[in-house]
């Protein structure tokens, strides 16, 4: 299977293959923060699946949030929180500034950190450590180069396609991403090979 459908199938696609391992780190109580949710698949997924944990979903691009609250209005669940405006390169998130409901144990992002420029992963690292107590999980999913090599011909064929759009945007380097978490405070956990050569990676808080 190649990278070219992204977006809405592949989301649809990918979140069985994620449910299985995110399993293992739902925390017991709390709530779970899911940054760049675009239109919000994964939230209507999980939010049903894990109920009751709490799902805050959060989107930077306001098209994208009123598609999940389209998405969302068809459903009748409680712990599906509305989406937030959140820019993970902000030096406060919402949430620091004005949070109800049960503490954010978790974090959870997919398919952000390489079409995004590399800002956006230290801001994801930086808020990560700001949000959650010690032991809170960041949850990654995503392609990455290991070593400093693509893992596949599909991988490197996607991150050309990402940098002709936006030269800022492409696959980030697992041992970069690590030293960005060890900066902010966080370190790896997990790193979990998926379908398709994508990997999921969990980090928790040192503090
Ligand atoms: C490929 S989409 C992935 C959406 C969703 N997670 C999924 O898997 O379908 C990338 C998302 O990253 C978001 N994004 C890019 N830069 C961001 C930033 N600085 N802060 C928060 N979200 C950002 C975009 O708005 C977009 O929704």
């Amino acid at each position: 299977m190649t990278r070219k459908a992204r977006g809405g199938a592949a989301a649809d696609r990918n979140r069985d293959d994620i449910h299985t391992v995110l399993a293992e780190f739902i925390p017991d109580g709390g709530s779970i923060l899911e940054i760049a949710s675009g239109d919000g698949q994964h939230a209507a997924h999980f939010a049903t699946t894990f109920a009751p944990t709490v799902w805050q979903p959060s989107e930077r691009d306001p098209a994208r949030r009123e598609a999940m609250r389209a998405r969302f209005a068809k459903l009748d669940l409680p712990n599906l929180r509305d989406p937030i405006a959140l820019d993970v390169t902000a030096d406060r998130w919402p949430v620091e500034i004005d949070w109800s409901g049960a503490p954010i144990r978790m974090i959870y992002n997919v398919n952000m950190i390489h079409i995004a420029p590399w800002s956006a992963c230290l801001g994801l690292m930086a808020g990560a450590a700001r949000v959650l107590p010690a032991e809170g999980v960041l949850f990654l999913y995503g392609p990455f180069n290991r070593d400093g090599r693509f893992t596949s011909v599909g991988n490197k064929a996607f991150d050309i396609s990402l940098r002709a759009r936006n030269s800022e945007w492409g696959l980030r380097d697992l041992s970069d991403v690590c030293e960005a978490s060890s900066t902010a405070g966080l370190a790896l956990d997990r790193v979990i090979e998926m379908p398709v050569n994508n990997l999921s990676v969990v980090f928790r808080v040192t503090k």
